[in-house]
């Protein structure tokens, strides 16, 4: 297991099952081992009967800068397969019981599009939501070509995910990407209170609630595998192994 996501039971009742990444030396890029933490906590707290909400946070500063740029090489190399996203993206897009999250700062890539599958996103207005996928020789990615049209309408879905253009936190929140700005201070007690407030609901019937108001979760599965393979082609290309080497090397 990883100390780089840190996995707690909040609220008064426990019933809040928290998920923090604790990587901020690096920006909180997301690798292998933490993908994989993430997909067991999402499903170890469906399967505990005392937990009605899940919480995703970053730290101060970042939310997350994305996937680990090594680990993107490790896969276009063929070392890995990276099949850990794909647990961990199919594990959020199908929970059952509702997902409070929370950002302040950097929201790159996945950082960004883990919040679609959130049913409440709190975000400090300096966040910076962007998802360079193309810029990258990529594609978006977990299930985001799907939920953000759904979400924003195609020319905002399309200023994030194809032209690449960065969002601020209020930019987001006009979008309809996350549902409220809030300043840092008022972050975690924003989204805690957010949580604890559907902690407290019939579970049954927000669960039904959710399924109603979300999209099919079996279209979105089928567009997360969908864009997978197309993304996993691109990874193996060589403009986008000049795009991570081009990282690698920034600060030689
Ligand atoms: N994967 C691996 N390491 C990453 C990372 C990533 N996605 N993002 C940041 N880091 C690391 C940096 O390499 C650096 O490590 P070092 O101190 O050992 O050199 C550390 O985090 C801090 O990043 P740095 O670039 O120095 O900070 P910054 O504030 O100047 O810039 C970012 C932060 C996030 C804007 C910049 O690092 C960046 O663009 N990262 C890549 C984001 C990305 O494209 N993600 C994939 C999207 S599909």
């Amino acid at each position: 297991m990883t100390d780089h996501i840190l996995i707690d039971r909040a609220g008064e009742t426990h019933a809040l099952n928290v998920i923090r990444f604790n990587r901020p030396d690096k920006k909180n890029a997301i690798t292998r081992a933490m993908y994989a933490a993430m997909a067991k906590a999402l499903s170890d707290g469906e399967a505990d009967d005392t937990v009605r909400a899940h919480v995703i946070l970053g730290t101060p500063g970042a939310f997350s800068s994305g996937n680990d740029m090594q680990d993107f090489m490790a896969v276009a190399m063929g070392a890995s397969k990276g099949e850990e996203v794909f647990d961990f993206l199919i594990a959020l897009a199908t929970v059952t019981k509702p997902v409070v999250s929370g950002v302040d700062g950097l929201a790159i890539g996945i950082g960004t599009t883990i919040h679609m599958h959130c049913d409440l996103t709190f975000a400090t207005p300096a966040s910076r939501f962007h998802t360079p996928f193309v810029d990258l020789a990529l594609v978006p990615e977990a299930g985001s070509s799907l939920l953000a049209p759904a979400a924003m309408g195609h020319q905002k879905a399309f200023a994030l995910l194809a032209a690449g253009l960065p969002f601020s936190g209020e930019e987001a929140e006009r979008a309809g990407l996350i549902f409220k700005t809030v300043s840092v201070d008022e972050l975690e007690p924003a989204v805690f209170a957010a949580a604890e407030h559907l902690a407290a609901k019939p579970p049954k019937a927000l669960a039904i609630a959710r399924r109603l108001i979300k999209p099919d979760p079996d279209l979105v599965t089928a567009r997360i595998r969908e864009e997978g393979a197309l993304f996993a082609a691109q990874l193996k290309s060589a403009e986008a192994l000049a795009a991570f080497q081009a990282f690698m090397a920034r600060k030689k």
